[in-house]
């Protein structure tokens, strides 16, 4: 929902008389959220889908390359590695935390592999003392997918500030959103310049308004989105204790099912931005999501097939390495949406009986 002190930016930029992208308040709320994530510069965008894709192609990743993705994500994870040409390898994820398994995306390096693309799945940090070791070790990129990990953290340091980049997205659904935007931060400043460039026009930024070096593209989010995810950003902090609140007690009303299973994350997990609650189910997913849709419990089934199983790499173009963790999780793995732990405890414990009589307990 949003606050007076959204209506004040935007009134400010409102007022100001011109409201694009070279507007001030963006370039404040790059700053701002580049800093929050312990990082020296932002590169905003149109969505979370072109930031990745402005990773890999400012990272030099290109036809003939391979990048590590992990089964289970949204497609840009995947289809972004595509449209710069190269091929998603896809590994499996682990049991507990949905995350990339470091040692099968170890076992997946080839000489051909130029990334690692991670994905901070519904909030927990994916494993970032492994997966950074193994880029370093092997002379990869890391880029965060961080679509969902906004204010998320590893021992104290925040999403997008383990490897070259951080992508996130601020799309509808997202814990901060501007109905649509991304963002790309990180701690090298050419690599950000690039980025920079090939969301601008193919621009330098010391260079002319007419003056382009390569084939960019115009990607700029409006000064309107920027002010709305100034004044989310200020919030994050107190957001994320509450749905952590809520999210701890919602498991503990329900720590008597040895059916149901949350997603656990690791202790260096030290803030989560619950973006999502997955858990998996024994017994009938299908059955117990219809049940808990009944009781007007926001739920969704998973995704319908690991991102290896979209028509669009039926015919190739990747190469996928075992994933039977993924491929159980498409059958028994679920979420709640983020919005479902904003509600006071009254309701966090209605959710929780919800959940109980959608399992027959
Ligand atoms: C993991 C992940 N990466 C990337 C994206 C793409 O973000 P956007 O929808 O802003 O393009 C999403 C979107 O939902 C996502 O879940």
């Amino acid at each position: 929902m949003a606050t007076e002190r959204e209506r004040e930016l935007l009134n400010q930029v409102l007022d100001s008389g011109q409201w694009g992208g070279f507007h001030e308040m963006v370039a404040r709320f790059e700053r701002a959220f580049a800093e929050f994530h312990h990082c020296t510069g932002g590169v905003s965008a149109a969505n979370g889908t072109v930031t990745l894709e402005m990773a890999l192609e400012a990272a030099g990743v290109g036809p003939g390359d391979e990048v590590i993705v992990p089964a289970i994500s949204f497609i840009s994870t995947a289809s972004a590695v595509s449209r710069v040409g190269a091929s998603p390898v896809f590994v499996d994820i682990e049991e507990l935390s949905f995350n990339m398994d470091a040692a099968r995306a170890a076992a997946a390096v080839t000489p051909r592999t130029k990334a690692i693309l991670a994905v901070h799945f519904g909030g927990p940090l994916a494993d970032m003392e492994r997966l950074p070791a193994l880029a370093r070790d092997c002379g990869l990129a890391l880029i965060e997918d961080a679509a969902h990990a906004h204010g998320s953290e590893w021992n104290g340091r925040r999403a997008g500030s383990f490897g070259l980049a951080g992508s996130f997205s601020f799309q509808n659904s997202k814990v901060m959103t501007a109905g649509e935007g991304g963002i790309l931060i990180g701690n090298d400043s050419e690599f950000l310049d690039r980025a920079w460039s090939i969301a601008n026009c193919g621009r330098r930024r010391d260079g002319g308004w007419f003056h382009h070096y390569t084939p960019g593209s115009n990607y700029r989010i409006t000064a309107w989105q920027a002010a709305v995810l100034l004044a989310q950003l200020e919030r994050l902090p107190e957001q994320i204790a509450l749905r952590t609140r809520n999210a701890e007690l919602l498991k503990s009303e329900l720590a008597d099912l040895a059916e149901l299973r949350f997603q656990q994350a690791p202790p260096q997990v030290t803030a989560h931005s619950h973006y999502l609650l997955l858990g998996r189910v024994g017994g009938n997913r299908d059955e117990f999501h219809k049940a808990l849709a009944a009781r007007g419990v926001p739920c969704t089934p998973f995704y319908p097939h690991a991102l290896y199983g979209n028509p669009m790499y039926a015919a190739g173009g990747c190469r996928v390495e075992p994933c039977p963790v993924a491929e159980a999780c498409v059958r028994d793995a679920f979420w709640l949406p983020c919005r479902a732990l904003m509600g006071d405890e009254q309701t966090t414990r209605q959710i929780a009986a919800a959940i109980r009589q959608a399992l027959g307990r």
